[in-house]
């Protein structure tokens, strides 16, 4: 294709190092569009004769047909998508498919064809994560009075529910979302046109070919519209802090998984044995979670580094731009449905849920919080005499419930037996009912939001 000044050819260092068509190939989709796209412009401007227009469209669409039963084929020597495509269609329709090139650059070519697939991969993306937030509200909604331990520092700290649980998860995959939704908007400009890097004195009407893509409008800068990856940067900041929600969550999986926890019984179909240990279910799908954030963090990382130190417009290392986009989106995919499987078909122990609530001194927080509304007495003493009541109960083995009044009345005689009511896990978390509190009602109340937002009901 550009081999015009060339008295030799290139190398096989050369051909490989250069060939991008290995990964670029996914991109086949967006590449013919855009090409549709760019063709349609130049009949309707009178850059290139109906005829001629209508021949290579239709061999577009005869690609189109091949690539997707046969597959993209690898030719190094044709280096990407772009000239694999268009020497497939000079094969198909002869010299003609030359005109198609007119008024545009592989660089703009490659931009838009790049914002295309992330775009319709956020897309895709979204879709899941709405999924995912369903499999969560209803599973919170099952467990809106499901009592379990709340742990600051992983030590027992305050009844919740698990109901309460599963939505602190859908408020990070709400925001998720929503920071996907933003970055969309953002990259919804059209780069083709911009041509090489300067633009084009052919009259192209860029307007047309940004509203045949779905575009909002075409860029406004040629040299910026054919070096910004800015879109693909968002995208992978965008993946790396669902990825780091998800594997939170994955993590909160496999301790509760784990023997001493016993909270939750995996699906079978999400886990996988030993092959020496018969006894063990190993949380695997969700150690992998974890694990791919990790590789996606290093997409987001890897090319940031790559785009920090280039001058304008274009340079060949932009074609590394895209191998990390590609591996964070699908291993961001798998994690998503890994996860909303593990949300949907876990089973969940309650009482060893409600066991561990209880065993952890939970409720310490309303003793001092009864000391404070019944007795008068400042938070900070009523602190005190908390603490010295779990030593006492601590000393015996038993719950704080478990102390009769008159160890309590020891400890303090502004106690009575009205304190027993506070002392239940049931009364701590039924008493939190302030807004985003995990009391059972407001659990439920912030279910019905979410089913409003994502229109359930
Ligand atoms: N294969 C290239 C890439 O993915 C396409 C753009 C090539 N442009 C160029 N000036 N060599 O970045």
């Amino acid at each position: 294709m550009w081999g015009g000044r060339f008295a030799a050819g290139p190398s096989a260092i050369m051909r490989e190092i250069n060939a991008s068509i290995p990964f670029d190939k996914v991109l086949w989709r967006q590449d013919i569009a855009a090409s549709k796209a760019h063709v349609g412009m130049l009949e309707a401007q009178g850059i290139v004769l109906a005829r001629d227009a209508r021949a290579i469209a239709d061999g577009l669409d005869t690609i189109a047909a091949e690539y997707a039963t046969n597959g993209v084929p690898e030719n190094w020597d044709l280096e990407d998508i772009h000239m694999v495509t268009e020497d497939r269609l000079t094969q198909l329709i002869g010299p003609v498919a030359g005109r198609l090139h007119t008024a545009r650059s592989r660089n703009d070519q490659v931009a838009t064809d790049f914002r295309l697939w992330v775009r319709d991969t956020i897309d895709s993306i979204d879709l899941s994560l709405a999924a995912l937030q369903e499999a969560l509200v209803e599973r919170a909604e099952e467990h809106a009075a499901t009592i379990m331990p709340g742990f600051t520092h992983l030590q027992t700290a305050q009844p919740v529910t698990l109901g309460h649980h599963f939505m602190a998860y859908h408020e990070m995959i709400r925001r998720d979302r929503s920071r996907f939704a933003d970055a969309r908007a953002r990259m919804n400009e059209c780069p083709l046109g911009s041509a090489a890097l300067a633009g084009t004195g052919f009259p192209i009407d860029r307007d047309r070919t940004a509203a045949a893509l779905g575009f909002d409008r075409p860029t406004d800068n040629s040299l910026d519209a054919v070096s910004d990856r800015d879109f693909a940067l968002d995208f992978l900041s965008c993946a790396t802090q669902c990825a780091l929600h998800l594997s939170r969550l994955a993590e909160e999986f496999v301790l509760w998984a784990s023997q001493p926890f016993g909270f939750v019984t995996l699906p079978d179909a999400l886990s996988t044995g030993s092959s020496i240990m018969p006894q063990k279910k190993n949380p695997d799908a969700a150690e992998l979670v974890r694990g791919h954030s990790g590789r996606i963090v290093g997409c987001l990382t890897a090319l940031m580094v790559t785009m920090k130190g280039l001058p304008l417009a274009y340079s060949k290392d932009m074609q590394d731009d895209k191998p990390p986009v590609f591996e964070a989106a699908s291993l961001l995919a798998l994690s998503v449905a890994a996860m909303t499987g593990m949300v949907a078909q876990s089973s969940f122990r309650a009482s060893r849920m409600r066991e561990a609530a209880e065993a952890g001194y939970a409720t310490a927080t309303d003793l001092a919080d009864w000391l404070v509304r019944e007795a008068g007495i400042p938070f900070r003493e009523a602190h005190h005499i908390t603490g010295a009541a779990v030593r006492l109960a601590e000393e015996r083995g038993v719950a704080l419930d478990q102390l009769t009044i008159e160890d309590l009345t020891d400890i303090d005689p502004r106690i009575d037996s009205r304190v027993y009511q506070a002392l239940s896990i049931d009364a701590s978390v039924a008493a939190r009912t302030s807004h985003g509190g995990t009391a059972p009602d407001q659990v439920r109340a912030r279910v019905r939001d979410a089913r409003k937002a994502l229109r359930l009901e």
